[in-house]
């Protein structure tokens, strides 16, 4: 089985953070999300995995590179405009060539693994396997309805009325004949190949298509709250842990776990944590700080009470010269920044 990994597409709703980088190189526990995608598929025992890159590739490449640290070997495939996730297995074809495959996109954090599910379609080998995620309001995915067998019966994609609770998580697993149904459809309302479209297309074929619920953690990274979500999760594995990176200094500091600090970071007279990501050579002094992530290179100091944010690569916080004015605002578009006046 070969993997498919999807990290194109434009992310807006990430911004500031997607001006500057692709959404899938957020680092959540102080790890890019397409490394933990790389590392789920790694421990599915698939090696050779080709990415989808659109615009953000170079940078993309900067962090992953051929793959091998992570365990795998990676082909880029390049995606010139993102016109949908059955575009992107089109595109792949060569690569794939008429293997199985497990299709995972790159912003999909499941942090409790798809293991099983992989067995299954082993085992069962139908035309599609989906993974499916009970959610109160499925509305913003693409939306399962099953007959009583269990056989998938309808997918719609972001439905205004979803006739059942079912949500699409962001991994398929497939067999070559989705090729043929991918060849078959045309764009959807949103202008895109759209991959439920394809599926829909083996239900009404009468090829298998099969739904296995995944009962662990899932997150779609796609907003700010979203990712600060999954990095406490991802941290409430440590307990009360702080994992304190090479040449990361902690000098008169109060750290509450779990918290992970990265390389190089200097923290002085500070009181942090609990869920605090920080990442490589920043410096925090006499700052409060909770349940946020800080990227590289960042800069904070004296902010007293900072809590739910996410501060960008070699961003600068601090107090402004009071004699002169109370604020001081270098604020870039879709910035979000919250005052106390
Ligand atoms: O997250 C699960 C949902 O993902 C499913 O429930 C939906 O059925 C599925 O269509 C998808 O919906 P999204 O609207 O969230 O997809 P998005 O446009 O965010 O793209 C998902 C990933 O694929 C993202 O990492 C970007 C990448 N992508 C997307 C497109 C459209 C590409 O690489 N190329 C593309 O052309």
């Amino acid at each position: 089985m070969k993997a498919l990994v999807l990290s194109g597409g434009s992310g807006t709703r990430l911004r500031p953070f997607s001006y500057s980088m692709p959404k899938q190189l957020i680092p959540i526990a102080n790890k890019p999300v397409l490394e933990h995608v790389l590392e789920n598929i790694r421990d599915l025992g698939v090696t050779e995995v080709g990415v989808i890159v659109g615009g953000w590739a170079a940078e993309i490449a900067g962090v992953i590179g051929d793959g091998s640290r992570l365990g795998v070997r990676v082909t880029y495939i390049p995606q010139d405009r993102p016109l949908g996730l059955a575009h992107c297995v089109e595109l792949a074809r060569p690569f794939l060539g008429d293997e199985d495959f497990v299709m995972y996109l790159g912003d999909n954090m499941l942090p409790d693994g798809v293991e099983a599910i992989a067995e299954e379609f082993r085992t069962g080998r139908p035309a599609a396997q989906v993974v499916v995620h009970r959610v109160a309001d499925p509305r913003a995915f693409g939306v399962v309805e099953l007959g009583r067998d269990g056989a998938v019966r309808r997918l719609v994609e972001k439905p205004a009325r979803p006739r059942s609770d079912l949500a699409m998580v962001g991994v398929y697993f497939f067999t070559a004949r989705i090729h043929d149904a991918v060849a078959a459809i045309r764009p959807g309302a949103r202008g895109e190949l759209e991959i439920t479209d394809a599926i829909q297309w083996l239900v009404d074929q009468g090829s298998a298509v099969r739904a296995s619920e995944y009962r662990g953690y899932w997150k779609d990274t796609g907003r700010a709250e979203d990712v600060l979500e999954c990095n406490r999760r991802l941290l409430a594995e440590l307990g009360d842990r702080v994992v304190l990176g090479p040449g990361a200094r902690v000098v008169r500091s109060v750290i509450e776990g779990p918290a992970i600090i990265g390389a190089n970071t200097l923290i002085e007279d500070c009181h942090l944590g609990p869920d605090v990501s920080i990442g490589q050579d920043c410096v925090l002094r006499r700052t409060r700080l909770a349940d946020s992530i800080v990227l590289d290179g960042a800069t904070i100091s004296e902010v007293p009470g900072l809590y739910g944010s996410m501060i960008g690569r070699s961003a600068v916080v601090m107090p402004a010269d009071r004699e002169k004015v109370q604020h001081r605002l270098l604020v870039g578009d879709h910035t979000r920044v919250e005052l106390v006046a």
